[in-house]
């Protein structure tokens, strides 16, 4: 956890945009895999340990706006908890550390929501999303397992996501804790990448880097040769010389802070020709968005012009064809590039995306375009200091993407099929770093940037 005065604060912030009602924030429940006893390992529901600190199971925080009143209702440990767990700290000091005093049973939680409801208080909850809460707040508040998401607080969500946006010192920190994991992961990964061998043998080795810094990933690692595949969970290929080896993974700190990079390496450790031309497309939009993104910028602006640079450098390469600003405003780079350039990050590794996109990656100013390949870009709105924030451009050749534009002419006077032809079989690069925006630009997160060039690659795999 972060110092007292971290949640304290950020809980009286909440409270000045929040007029009226109580505030629940419900945490999570343990997880079976495979029956009751046999948990996933713990994750506390990010919205209550961004408040709340604690990241145990079973522990609901209420904040009473009237009364003035923060409150974590849970159980102290019992003989049988002590038996099989150990001695575990009381309620009372465990709320301590989140600066509450005022601590509950849980069962006590139905009876302040039921006193709230009678007497016609409004009660703010985001929106769930495990199926364990769902249950729970409809059984507790009394609406039917659809009707949650409509009465989930617009309030509430725009409150926390006018908060979270902006990172925190510390959180900068423990972001920044977890680039550098995340750097450990991705070198490793060059190191043992070589033809031969299972993709889940690198896949293991990496994710257990997570694991020795006492955390874990930030999301399930998206590791393939067929890195044309934009998320590809399967490991199960034997790599081979000639293909490229696509890598997005990143770490997730104790204090469950997120890292998410991509590199994309060639198996056999050399780039070929056609493999660099293509590279250095997509570092260049990488390079630039990291050049642009500023306070006041939008940041669909910044992926506008790093569509242009990939436009720009498929029409060089003899892929792409005619005016590049005219391309792209058809969406004709979507062919390529049909995913966003990025997205928040923060506890979350896609932060706040259970608060709904529409309000974290975008607000009144601008809404989210119905493009095909813009409409998957998670954050358009107005950059501001101290979000953090990924870039991660791409490029791919997808056979039944192609085939389907090809037959269907979809934006055939921007694409040379006939070359695109050539590329069938030459998979997808994708290079993403992690940025935090400053006073006047963006700085990349963690201490070195993971080997990105051509050399840096090469040299990192030849280790
Ligand atoms: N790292 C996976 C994603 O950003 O969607
Ligand atoms: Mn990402």
């Amino acid at each position: 956890m972060f110092k007292t005065d971290i949640y304290t604060n950020r809980r009286s912030a909440l409270r000045s945009l929040i007029p009226s009602g109580v505030v629940l924030f419900l945490g999570h429940v343990e997880s079976p895999v495979n029956y009751a006893g046999n948990t996933y390992r713990f994750r506390q529901d990010s919205n209550f340990l961004y408040f709340f600190g604690l990241n145990l199971p079973q522990l609901a925080g209420v904040i009473d706006i009237e009364e003035g009143t923060d409150c974590i209702y849970g159980n102290d440990p019992d003989i049988e908890d002590i038996i099989w767990t150990g001695n575990l700290p009381s309620m009372e000091h465990l709320a301590a550390q989140a600066g509450i005093i005022s601590v509950s049973p849980y069962r006590d939680l139905r009876i302040k929501l039921m006193s709230a409801i009678r007497k016609g208080r409004k009660i703010h909850f985001t929106p769930p999303y495990r199926g364990d809460s769902k249950i729970m707040l409809s059984d507790l508040l009394g609406l039917r397992i659809g009707e949650l998401d409509n009465y989930s607080s617009k309030q509430l969500i725009k409150s926390i996501v006018k908060l979270r946006s902006e990172k925190e010192p510390c959180e900068i920190e423990e972001i920044e804790r977890a680039c550098d994991i995340g750097y450990e992961m991705h070198t490793l990964a060059m190191r043992l990448c070589r033809p031969g061998i299972f993709e889940y043998h690198i896949t293991g080795a990496m994710e257990g880097i997570a694991g020795a810094a006492n955390g874990m990933t930030s999301f399930p690692s998206i590791q393939s040769q067929n890195s044309e595949i934009l998320h590809n969970h399967n490991h199960n290929n034997i790599l081979q010389s000639g293909k490229m080896l696509v890598t997005d993974a990143g770490a997730e700190t104790y204090r469950c802070y997120a890292s998410d990079f991509t590199r994309t390496i060639p198996v056999n450790g050399k780039f070929t020709a056609k493999q660099l031309e293509i590279y250095n497309i997509v570092l260049a939009a990488n390079n630039l968005a990291q050049e642009i993104a500023k306070p006041e910028k939008f940041y669909y602006d910044v992926h506008i012009a790093a569509a242009k640079v990939i436009t720009e450098g498929l029409k060089s390469a003899g892929l792409m064809k005619g005016n590049v600003d005219d391309a792209v405003q058809c969406g004709a780079h979507a062919l390529f590039f049909p995913h966003g350039l990025g997205h928040m990050m923060g506890l979350d590794v896609h932060d706040m995306e259970d608060l709904g996109e529409k309000y974290v990656g975008y607000d009144d100013e601008i809404q989210r375009s119905t493009q095909f390949g813009t409409a998957n870009l998670r954050l358009g709105r107005r950059l501001k200091k101290n979000f953090v924030l990924t870039v991660e451009p791409g490029i791919y050749f997808i056979p039944a993407l192609i085939s389907k534009w090809k037959s269907e002419k979809i934006n055939s006077s921007f694409i040379n099929f006939q070359k695109v032809n050539e590329y069938l079989d030459f998979g997808g690069i994708r290079l993403e770093d992690n940025i935090v925006i400053t006073d006047e630009g963006c700085r990349r997160l963690g201490k070195r940037r993971i080997p990105i060039t051509k050399e840096e690659v090469e040299e990192e795999m030849s280790k």
